[in-house]
């Protein structure tokens, strides 16, 4: 595993032993309170009248907790889940068999909802609108199709990129959540919580060092307090220090703000290659040899955040700050430089 995989919020196969980590009902879900909240009501309103919950949009960075939501969901109405993700399903056959499975108020998740073919799409319309389908039994001249009535369910999407989302498909549900980047408290909670779980000894300030260098992620919080467990068994230590944490992600290539090589390298390559920007998603692909959505979903949206990464109508820019953090002196003209530094396209999920 190279530093960039633990720091990278991208689902791993290891993520897969997590899933003892993964709280199960909202009472145990960290963070995200406004969300919850919302969740929570929605949830006892539908129940009173034992009708489904509309249709949910969840949208946000990769690793912070969607599936987790879409699964708690379906605990707490006390229904079933079917997942499912966008670019398995190539055409509306695909989905006839899931959505007549479906019992009155089941949940079907559809994750990368963003990736779902236009004609699987256009299929799914009147299934999230009238519960009905629209099957095509013949082709050619004498094309003839059918409707089925399907039971009413809910249809929870996720996607990182909500911008992405056609807006007949965005339309059509009635409920939309973002979740955000978490801010260090939740994380050392979430830290603390898989601690216990996975048995490992931590105190306050151990908890408090990863959840530093988490990247507001959970995913990678998880990912990290793994790492520096392997670290301090091998030292011999007892339990996981401010410390020992710190020495452990150092180790890794994990700075103090919890970036990675692949972080720093975009950044200076801005910097050093395209003089601080403009600088196109393109340019900055083809130059790090890395995939573009690599760079918009996984690395983008925290530098974004944190404010080291503007993105303007004409490309990326960097900003003053990451300039002091990577031991660059900033150019005088800096303001004047990324003066087109509108802000205007800073929302990291509509590239
Ligand atoms: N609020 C939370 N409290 C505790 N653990 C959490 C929370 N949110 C997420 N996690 C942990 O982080 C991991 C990643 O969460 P999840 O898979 O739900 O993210 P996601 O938003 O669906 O990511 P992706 O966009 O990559 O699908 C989970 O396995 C879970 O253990
Ligand atoms: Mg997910």
């Amino acid at each position: 595993m190279s530093p960039h995989d633990i720091i990278s919020p991208k689902r791993g196969v290891e993520d897969e032993l997590f899933i003892p980590l993964r709280p199960k009902r909202l009472s145990e879900f960290i963070g995200q309170k406004r969300v919850i909240a919302n969740l929570g009501i929605s949830i006892q309103a539908a129940g009173g009248r034992k009708e489904p919950l509309d249709h949910i949009l969840l949208h946000g960075p990769p690793g912070l907790g969607k599936t987790t939501l879409a699964h708690c969901l379906a605990n707490e109405t006390g229904v079933n889940i079917t997942v499912t993700t966008g670019p398995i399903l190539e055409r509306p056959a695909d989905l006839i068999g899931l959505l007549t499975n479906l019992k009155h108020r089941d949940i079907l998740f559809i994750d990368e909802i963003h990736r779902l073919p236009r004609v699987v799409e256009e299929f799914l319309y009147p299934a999230i609108e009238d519960f009905a389908l629209n099957v095509l039994i013949e082709r050619g001249p004498h094309a003839k199709s059918i409707r089925l009535s399907i039971k009413p369910f809910t249809l929870v999407g996720a996607t990182t990129r909500a911008g992405m989302l056609t807006a007949p498909l965005r339309e059509r549900f009635g409920i939309f959540h973002h979740l955000d980047f978490y801010p260090p408290q939740e994380l050392a909670e979430i830290i603390k919580r898989s601690a216990k779980i996975l048995q490992v000894e931590l105190d306050d300030g151990g908890a408090r060092a990863i959840s530093l260098r988490s990247r507001g992620t959970p995913r990678i919080a998880n990912r990290l307090l793994k790492r520096v467990r392997d670290y301090v068994q091998v030292k011999g230590e007892k339990s996981i220090t401010t410390e020992s944490a710190n020495q452990a992600m150092e180790m890794i290539g994990i700075d103090h703000l919890g970036l990675d090589e692949l972080d720093r390298r975009l950044m200076s390559v801005i910097i050093e290659n395209y003089n601080g920007g403009p600088v196109g998603i393109g340019a900055l692909s083809a130059t790090l040899q890395e995939e573009e959505d690599t760079l918009i979903d996984m690395v983008e949206p925290y530098l974004l955040k944190i404010g080291f990464l503007g993105r303007t109508s004409r490309g990326r820019v960097a900003l003053e700050k990451v300039y002091h953090h990577l031991g660059y002196s900033p150019p005088k003209d800096l303001k004047k430089q990324i003066g087109l530094f509108d802000g205007e396209d800073s929302d990291n999920n509509n590239t």
